[in-house]
């Protein structure tokens, strides 16, 4: 595996794979890799010719009073990680290669930046589009692959990708989750063993949700009573919001008919988690 730092070198390394006719794979990630991204680079390993993987703590997406600082970095590890997926590419740039001194140029989707993780977190998906838009201009890949955990996230760059024409498939790959059910994700890693247990409570108030659709109740308000008297059960979870909305525009829908997404966050101790299920 390659491991690129500078932008120069990751464009040289990949304009080199596309001109041997390869098709190109990118995987965004921030690091701190589990089996949810080693999904993503099986995926991207299937579909495409070769593999690059980027880590970047991505400083713009983080809130003033969040944890950019504290955010789990392990590269080593990751690096094992990559190399037994067969990655072929690291681009690990350090932030004054990505937001040089003087840099004032962000990419914002209107609208839906402002919904679900966008309400709680304003500026969270600026900081997002706006490294995920420099990325796909640097290595300029075929398709890039994305989590279904960050369900928000994707459809922002869904509509980023269509609105700027940027020639990149934006592809989405389910949810990984530990035997209980808790979504993978990097941050678990914050959790003390009681919040680790406390977590898996989040999943079990979506499969309520779902349980109660397949029993033919389409309200929304209905719908969402019924996580509620799931999440009752674990007063140390403090939720953020839960909401059914649309998986597109990520607007709240009165019902679950057509296309769905039910969407939870929430604290556990001090870390927000979040999850998602897709009403079928
Ligand atoms: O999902 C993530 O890890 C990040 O938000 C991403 C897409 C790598 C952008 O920094």
């Amino acid at each position: 595996m390659q491991i690129l730092t500078t932008v120069a070198g990751m464009r040289a390394a990949a304009r080199q794979a596309r001109a041997s006719g390869k098709s190109l794979g990118l995987i965004p990630t921030m690091g701190a890799l589990h089996e949810g991204h080693a999904s993503l680079l099986r995926a991207a390993a299937q579909k495409c010719g070769a593999v690059a993987a980027s880590i970047f703590v991505n400083p713009t997406q983080f809130g003033p009073s969040e944890d950019f600082s504290r955010y789990p970095r392990s590269l080593e590890r990751d690096c094992e990680m990559l190399r037994r997926e067969g990655a072929d590419f690291l681009f690990a740039p350090l932030p004054e290669e990505i937001y040089p001194k003087g840099f004032s140029t962000y990419v914002t989707v209107e609208g839906l930046s402002e919904r679900l993780d966008g309400r709680s977190r304003p500026g969270h998906f600026r900081g997002v589009t706006t490294v995920v838009a420099k990325l796909f201009d640097i290595v300029q890949p075929d398709f890039a692959f994305f989590g279904q955990k960050d369900a928000a996230q994707h459809a922002v760059i869904r509509q980023m990708t269509r609105d700027l024409n940027l020639p990149v498939n934006v592809m989405v790959c389910p949810i990984v989750r530990e035997p209980d059910g808790l979504a993978m994700s990097s941050r678990n890693a914050y959790l003390s063993p009681s919040d680790r247990r406390s977590a898996a409570i989040l999943s079990q108030c979506l499969q309520e949700i779902e349980r109660t659709h397949r029993q033919g109740e389409r309200a929304s308000s209905k719908l969402i009573s019924a996580g509620y008297q799931i999440l009752q059960r674990e007063p140390a979870v403090r939720l953020d919001y839960l909401e059914i909305v649309d998986p597109d525009t990520l607007l709240a829908k009165d019902t679950s008919s057509g296309q769905a997404l039910v969407a939870i966050a929430a604290f556990v101790g001090n870390t927000r988690l979040i999850d998602n299920l897709l009403l079928l």
